[in-house]
């Protein structure tokens, strides 16, 4: 018999799988694709050592009855029907005090449903939010819980040994609220590195299209800014990305301009509708995705619209400051709906307990995360006059980028929201009045008067 199960063996399923038996777990492993004895995975098995005691399933209840009572059940299937399809099954035979621990990126609204359709026959749910790719889970992910505390008490030894050490020196991984708690700060987690991502690729942009940067330059100043406070995982890879060849051309040259998404920043940005939050930057991060997909209606248009020949010169120190100041609102904003979420929910999800788990093994870890942990007062964030300070120290910096980025017909998304919302939130005078006195003339809305 085994401790632990693991259901779906994907790219992070497998790298979890390899990490756990690694730390001496005894675990079952089963994927519907297992179900066609041919596959490959039986083969691949024999590639990683470590999975050597691990049992393979390729019959579900089998699998089921390979682990332990009370069966700890790992879900790492895609987030929508494949999710809800196995939740629903396991809810069907599985006992009193079994944990599934649904370990996807699923919706907070779905893990909240779960926990209830469980409660009533007694099995027990976490929700878990996994980041770390597929190295980062095979070498020490950081996990964000929530759901059943007793559940979590029963598994936490467990995860100690999986994750990595953070920067209070605990593990990267901590327990948030209830089932969907979890969920929401992995979401939270997904909206930042969004942003964390379209801001690099706009100065990928910037840079290139002045026609005074090839990619090598590119990638050099990338890592000078890595060894700097501006460090982060994301930079690092997107430093490698830049250098990368195939057949003698930058990979860069050769990949589609699309982008997709797998629905997390959507949620945040219907999270932030529904609290009333300015999610400004990630919406414009989702819909530069979003417009990317309209590759032939761009490619038309372009084809009307005159293009000037590009030659401008980058300050590459001012587009720092830019880049530092842009980085710091993106968090404000993520901050924001934690606190909005906390306060119209009556949850107490701690932002500071969420910087430690995201500052290793996460996507977003970065020095900003260390900076931010240790130098502002993150549950409080626009009292901060420390924060306020540093981006009024580089709004000139982020204005100057805007200019050279309009005057040269160069989209640069996520910049201009930056400095719009600082503007407006350190602004007394928003015209609001205004709107105020408009719908009071066509609505009869009541005016507030100072
Ligand atoms: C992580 C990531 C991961 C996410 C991918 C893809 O923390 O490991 O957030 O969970 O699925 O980044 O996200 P998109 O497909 O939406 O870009």
């Amino acid at each position: 018999m085994n401790n632990w199960g693991i259901i779906g063996i994907g790219r992070i399923g497998l790298s979890m799988a390899r990490n756990m038996s690694d730390k001496g777990m005894s675990i079952s492993l089963y994927d519907k694709v297992f179900e066609n004895k041919s596959d490959p995975f039986f083969d691949q098995k024999k590639l990683y050592p470590e999975l050597e005691k691990a049992s393979v399933f390729n019959d579900i209840s089998n699998f089921i009855q390979s682990i332990d009572s009370p069966r700890k059940i790992l879900i790492l299937v895609p987030s929508g029907k494949p999710n809800e399809d196995i939740i629903n099954y396991l809810i069907k035979i599985l006992n009193e005090n079994d944990i599934i621990i649904d370990a996807g990126n699923t919706n907070p609204l779905i893990s909240y449903n779960n926990k209830l359709k469980i409660a009533k026959n007694k099995i027990l749910y976490l929700g878990i939010g996994v980041s770390g790719g597929v190295k980062g889970v095979l070498e020490g992910p950081s996990i964000m819980i929530g759901g059943d505390k007793s559940a979590f008490k029963k598994v936490k030894d467990d995860l100690a040994l999986i994750t990595s050490k953070t920067i209070d020196n605990s593990n990267s991984y901590d327990f948030f609220g209830d089932s969907n708690q979890g969920h929401f700060v992995k979401m939270i987690h997904n909206g930042i590195e969004y942003v964390e991502m379209q801001l690099i690729a706009s100065i990928y942009k910037l840079l290139i299209a002045s026609n005074n940067f090839n990619n090598q330059n590119i990638a050099q100043i990338f890592e000078d800014w890595n060894n700097t406070n501006l460090n982060s995982y994301l930079l690092d890879i997107s430093t490698q990305q830049i250098l990368e060849k195939i057949d003698n051309s930058y990979l860069l040259e050769k990949i589609d301009d699309v982008a997709d998404d797998n629905g997390t920043g959507r949620w945040m940005l219907k999270y932030g509708l529904e609290l009333g939050c300015s999610l400004s930057m990630l919406s414009t991060a989702m819909n530069t995705r979003f417009i990317s997909k309209l590759q032939s209606e761009r490619n038309e248009i372009n084809k009307y619209i005159k293009q000037s020949s590009k030659n401008y010169k980058v300050d590459v120190n001012t587009l720092k400051g830019a880049y530092g100041f842009c980085r710091l609102v993106n968090f404000i904003q993520a901050f924001c709906l934690i606190n909005a979420a906390n306060k119209k929910y009556n949850w107490n999800i701690n932002i500071s307990k969420a910087l430690n788990v995201w500052s290793n093994g996460s996507i977003i870890k970065s020095s900003l995360i260390n900076d931010l942990y240790f130098n502002y007062s993150v549950e409080n964030i626009l009292f901060d006059k420390k924060i306020i300070k540093d981006l009024n120290d580089c709004k000139s910096d982020l204005i100057s980028v805007m200019v050279l980025s309009l005057k040269n017909d160069i989209s640069i998304p996520c910049f201009s929201d930056a400095l719009n919302y600082f503007n407006s939130i350190s602004s007394n005078t928003l015209s609001t009045n205004m709107i105020q006195a408009q719908r009071n003339f066509f609505g009869s809305h009541n005016i507030k008067i100072k």
